[in-house]
């Protein structure tokens, strides 16, 4: 059997990787600002919390999880929606990232609660990888799809005012490294969406509708995942028949020929 050295491939699609990154409108405008996010990643929560009726802004999205975290430009987004301010950008050569190395060499990583009294709610954010503090978070550094980590997460979530650590909005752009063969990465994609799912159907807050018939908006579920006819089965069997509606977005932000998508779940119905 002839053996291929992979270094000429690694080559090519780093300098592929580079020649895009110079070119996406997004790295340029994270560039060119120094005190904003630590991802390209960001720019898809902005974009989407901006179209999709600024659920993280409202007064009663209190606790957050964000599933998936690392560098923490989706923390950071929803630090700022709940009144707190970013720290300068340092870290412009990790931007567009999510590797191990990049994140590493840094500093000491954050996993103390935050005080509770001083800025709006309460911020979750977990990752296989560590995440640099983020004022108003809390950062966990462990495997989502370990047994355990959904009750780590809850009791993050518990305060006086939310004593059964109960998720107004579950994020996830979890997303395992690509292993080049589309089957094995539609099942990644899949395991880590009912992983997710069932961590949801834990935590999220069920949607009521009172006697006058006015409802509330209920749990927010904000979940990535690859294009596959598998994963559009998990939707249909899984999504729709639990959120008041379920939408597929692809933000302009995404780029254009990755298969990643998004499902922005409302109002949890609490049925399962
Ligand atoms: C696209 S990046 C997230 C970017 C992030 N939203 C941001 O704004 O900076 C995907 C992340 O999912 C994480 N991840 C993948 N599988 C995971 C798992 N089983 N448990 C925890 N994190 C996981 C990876 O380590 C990676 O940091």
């Amino acid at each position: 059997m002839s053996f291929r050295p992979t270094l000429p491939l690694y080559k090519k699609s780093s300098t592929a990787w580079l020649a895009r990154q110079s070119r996406d409108p997004f790295v340029k405008a994270r560039l060119s600002s120094p005190s904003s996010y630590r991802s390209r990643a960001a720019y898809k929560l902005i974009e989407l919390n901006t179209k999709w009726g600024r659920f993280l802004s409202r007064a009663s999205t209190r606790s957050v999880v964000d599933l998936g975290a690392a560098p923490g430009g989706w923390s950071q987004v929803v630090a700022e929606n709940f009144g707190w301010t970013l720290e300068a950008a340092d870290d412009a050569e990790d931007f567009g990232l999510c590797e191990e190395a990049k994140v590493q060499k840094r500093g000491s990583w954050s996993t103390e609660p935050m005080n509770e009294t001083t800025r709006r709610g309460k911020i979750v954010a977990l990752d296989l990888l560590p995440i640099r503090p983020i004022p108003g978070v809390q950062t966990l550094q462990m495997d989502f799809l370990a047994p355990g980590s959904a009750r780590v997460v809850k009791d993050a979530l518990k305060s006086s005012r939310n004593p059964e650590g109960a998720a107004d909005v579950v994020l996830s752009d979890m997303a395992a490294n690509f292993s080049g063969s589309k089957i094995r990465d539609s099942q990644m994609s899949l395991d880590i969406c009912h992983a997710v799912f069932d961590f949801a159907k834990g935590a999220l807050t069920v949607r009521t509708v009172d006697e006058r018939g006015k409802a509330s908006i209920g749990g927010i579920l904000l979940l990535k995942h690859f294009s596959h006819p598998l994963l559009q089965e998990f939707r249909k069997e899984y999504l729709e028949p639990n959120f008041h509606l379920v939408h597929y977005i692809k933000p302009e932000s995404s780029r254009a020929g990755s298969a990643e998508g998004y499902w922005l779940c409302r109002g949890w119905l609490g049925r399962t």
